[in-house]
């Protein structure tokens, strides 16, 4: 059977958290079984925006994919790679970037968003403007029928599929395939205090946090603001707690809504749940991972072997691209 193909990726930049796990790594997980798939560790679009910090990346970059191990990426499935091990990707963004408009870049909205919000990070570079570029390589390169996102990718993912028909029109080929947007189905969760989840904001549980540290992050969580004495009725659909439970104890969705909207249980009891049950989810991974980061040369031999797989295909498909290019 031939499996359709997916690739996605991860920029080592911090800790990996639950919000990636709900946004990103469970669905990862699951497209294992139907898919052919390529997950890859975006170490050049980390060193875009890290680049004053980037001593810190190669830590992350190992961190991050023994997540991805703990939490069920399987790497006899799926291949597991370092971009910046392939160097097939910068060979092809030259190639892709020879024929995409500054216009196209200067006009996505990633771009001109980035660029207002992160001003410590002084991104207005030649580099940071090309990065739905390099993003559009790592998906040509493995010619990904899907590309699992989350919603904040699509104007990436919309770039990519017009420079893949941009390049098919002027070389008159279908060497490139043009890949489809997967979206996450899960709603996206809210950090601890109730803004966007963000490893800024610290607001967040990390994929390998303490039993301890869960506990204490869970308490601090922000409740209905209206429900402040245990016999006053509260509102689930406004509680970002009863969102966490939402996700992750979905079982016992109805029931915490109606402890909540009719005064059954308190806030503080409600969220001393949450954590027994967060503990519960966490643990076993983490101590995983903790057993996978103690033996260094395993997770390095996953990562070489997957670099090398990832490279077979990606060669493959440079080869295929300098023909039709002449170069
Ligand atoms: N830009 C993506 C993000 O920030 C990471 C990424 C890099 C990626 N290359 C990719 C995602 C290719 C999907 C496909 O989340």
């Amino acid at each position: 059977m031939n499996k359709k193909i997916i690739l996605s990726g991860m920029r080592p930049t911090g800790k990996l958290h639950i919000g990636h796990w709900v946004g990103a790594l469970s669905n990862w997980v699951r497209l294992q079984e139907s898919y052919r798939c390529f997950f890859m560790v975006a170490d050049w679009h980390a060193l875009m925006s890290e680049y004053k910090n980037s001593t810190n990346i190669k830590e992350y970059v190992v961190d991050n994919a023994s997540d991805w191990l703990a939490y069920g990426i399987d790497p006899k499935e799926s291949v597991i790679f370092v971009q910046s091990h392939v160097p097939e990707h910068l060979e092809l963004n030259m190639m892709l970037s020879v024929l995409t408009p500054l216009g196209w870049l200067f006009r996505c909205p990633t771009f001109k968003e980035q660029i207002a919000q992160l001003k410590d990070k002084e991104i207005n570079t030649y580099a940071f403007l090309g990065y739905p570029v390099l993003q559009a390589a790592d998906i040509i390169l493995y010619k990904a029928n899907s590309v699992p996102v989350g919603e904040d990718q699509l104007p990436h993912l919309e770039l990519c599929r017009e420079i893949v028909r941009k390049f098919n029109s002027i070389y008159k080929t279908e060497v490139l395939v043009e890949p489809q947007a997967m979206l996450t189905s899960t709603p996206r969760l809210l950090g601890l205090d109730g803004r966007k989840m963000s490893k800024s904001y610290k607001n967040y549980i990390a994929l390998d946090e303490e039993d301890n540290d869960i506990r204490k992050k869970i308490a601090t969580m922000i409740t209905d603001p209206q429900r402040i004495k245990k016999e006053d009725k509260g509102h689930p659909e406004i509680c970002n707690v009863h969102a966490y439970y939402a996700v992750f104890v979905p079982e016992m969705k109805e029931e915490v809504d109606d402890w909540c909207r009719n005064a059954l249980r308190g806030c503080v009891e409600c969220k001393k749940i949450l954590a027994d049950k967060m503990v519960a989810f966490i643990a076993p991974k983490r101590d995983k991972k903790k057993e996978i980061l103690k033996k260094k040369d395993y997770i390095y031999d996953i990562l070489n072997v997957g670099n090398k797989k990832a490279q077979i295909t990606a060669e493959k498909t440079l080869v295929e691209v300098k023909e039709v290019v002449g170069i």
